[in-house]
């Protein structure tokens, strides 16, 4: 490895006179074809069994494909019975076109045909590989052998549909390896291709030019697909369909700018399964022309639903920072982003007017456009902050702290989440947030409060606590201006050793509606020991009063343990 430029053999950059596709924008779907079932399930250590493989047909129709590669029939018996099954059953909706794959040899096209028996509307896919690698180096044939070859297996093809009568058979034409051949010669035998096959008055040849092998980068995709364009002759007779490997981990990127140098159709898998690092996933690559404003047909409507379904179907794991559909995708464990977030969503009808359409800090789409809930979007660990936890509190059980009970509830969630070494689930923050600040069973145990108006003076309430104190009963009565000033003066008659003030109070619902709870914090300030010490206490009750109440019990608790 002297000198890494030249310990690989990368295809040269296209010669290309023009350039436009740099300048262009996406805004018209391609059309789709899922080749999960042939090339997605060829690569699986366990390929599908043919009830998988059903269910995964009928899946990609629910999603909306409405062309759906189904196999390989000449290749093996499973796939020829797969495509009987779906045709003798009935299995294939009206609107979606089925397309099966053969090598341009006889007796496969031969084969092939058979296996659309009674087929409504198919599409015969022959390829044939144009690299000089393979060409030469797998087949040993010259490029006018390999021509001869493709173009006597398109001319079988177009004769024999003639024996499938009522059925209406579509071509496509795959030059194998396009990325890694001489474009004057794909373009030329896909000139010859369409000339032999001699479409019918408005009938369209599928061309596909495959990066089979990923060897280039995306800009030089789309120079090849663009040059393919300007110089191919039947330009109107033809779609120009795109069929991305991802062996350098661009497919996705590849695709998009090959569409922008005017491709007509996309082929790919969901998640991405095929051969080595797989085929271009078109659940990213859908739903990053959705995010871009294009209506590809294709609904991902409850994401995680499909991805748990698919890796069911194939065994194939999918990666939790895969984009859109994986585990952690909508997940933030720092503090910083769970602030913003938190913030963000706090105001985003008011973002959404200022930016002209749904923005929020680090999160690229609204998650509950393809089903994902709000609720697993932070997650608590020792990394977060305030802002998640208090998103978590408000998402989940509607409680929102005031600000410095926040920080010091976060201090309580750092030393937990350091302690247990793992992230937190919401059932357990609220589980610490209890146990921390609503500490009714302590020394202090309130049995009853009511407070009553003074039967003269309605500015006067009078206050009766019954409560325990070190398991004594006890009743005290106080009065002041509000119920909660009153309950204060009487449970200040106690023996406790400090004498407390009330310095924050702060109230809340929990809910909306006329029987929403209620929720009081408090903090209170004492010398302890000669230690100033300041506690927060938390309360719940079915009216402000009660819950207020509490919330000082929760605190005088605090300041006794
Ligand atoms: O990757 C590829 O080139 C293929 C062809 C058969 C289209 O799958
Ligand atoms: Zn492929």
């Amino acid at each position: 490895m002297k000198n890494s430029s030249i310990r690989y053999a990368c295809p040269p950059p296209v010669n290309i006179s023009r350039r436009n596709w740099p300048s262009k924008t996406l805004t018209r779907s391609p059309a789709w074809c899922a080749v999960d079932l042939r090339d997605g399930n060829q690569a699986l250590p366990n390929p599908m069994t043919p009830v998988q493989k059903k269910r995964f047909f009928q899946l990609l129709v629910e999603l909306g494909f409405k062309e759906i590669e189904v196999g390989f029939p000449s290749a093996s018996a499973d796939d020829f019975q797969f495509c009987r099954d779906l045709i003798e059953q009935k299995l294939i909706p009206d609107d979606v076109t089925i397309s099966v794959l053969t090598q341009a040899r006889e007796h496969l096209i031969r084969r092939t045909l058979e296996s659309l028996h009674g087929v409504r509307r198919a599409i015969v896919h022959v390829y044939t590989a144009t690299s000089e690698l393979h060409m030469n180096y797998v087949f040993g044939k010259t490029a006018a052998e390999t021509e001869q070859m493709a173009l006597a297996a398109i001319a079988m093809v177009r004769d024999g549909r003639k024996e499938l009568a009522g059925s209406e058979i579509l071509l496509e034409f795959s030059p194998e390896e396009f990325t890694d051949s001489e474009l004057d010669f794909t373009v030329g035998l896909c000139d010859r291709v369409i000339e032999t096959w001699q479409p019918r008055r408005g009938e369209k040849v599928i061309l596909n030019l495959p990066a089979t092998v990923e060897r280039r980068m995306p800009n030089q995709y789309a120079d090849m697909i663009e040059e393919f364009i300007r110089r191919q002759k039947h330009r109107k007779q033809s779609l120009i369909s795109l069929h991305a490997h991802n062996d350098m981990g661009c497919a996705v990127a590849a695709t998009e700018l090959a569409l922008l140098a005017g491709a007509d159709r996309v082929e790919g898998t969901l998640f991405g399964h095929g051969e080595r690092c797989g085929n271009v996933d078109l659940v990213t690559l859908c739903m990053n022309l959705q995010y871009l404003g294009v209506d590809t047909g294709i609904r991902f409507a409850d994401i995680e639903k499909i991805r748990d379904e698919l890796v069911e179907l194939t065994s194939m794991p999918v990666h939790p920072r895969h984009p859109y559909a994986g585990e952690l995708v909508f997940t933030a464990f720092s503090g910083s982003h769970q602030d913003a977030i938190h913030k963000g969503l706090s105001r985003a009808e008011e973002l959404a007017e200022r930016f002209g359409g749904w923005k929020i800090p680090y999160l690229h789409i609204d998650p509950r456009d393809i089903g994902r809930s709000f609720e697993k979007f932070i997650r608590i660990n020792s990394q977060s902050g305030k802002g998640g936890i208090a998103h978590v509190l408000q998402q989940e059980f509607g409680i929102r702290l005031p600000r410095q009970l926040l920080i010091d509830f976060s201090q309580h969630v750092q030393r937990h989440t350091d302690k247990v070494q793992r992230e937190v689930d919401a059932k357990e923050l609220l589980s610490l947030l209890l146990e921390s600040y609503v500490l009714q069973d302590g020394p202090v145990k309130l049995l009853k409060y009511w407070p009553r108006p003074d039967a003269e003076d309605p500015t006067k309430i009078h206050g009766e606590v019954h409560l325990e104190f070190h398991g004594q009963h006890r009743t005290l009565n106080g009065t002041a201006p509000g119920p909660i000033a009153a309950f204060v003066r009487a449970v200040k008659q106690l023996d406790l050793p400090f004498n407390f003030a009330l310095e924050e109070y702060e109230e809340d619902a929990i809910g909306q509606t006329d029987d929403a709870e209620a929720i009081t914090f408090v903090r209170l300030a004492a010398t302890v020991a000669g230690v100033r010490k300041s506690v927060y206490g938390i309360g719940f009750g079915v009216n402000i009063d009660q819950a207020a109440v509490r919330a000082v019990v929760s605190g005088l608790n605090a300041l006794l343990l």
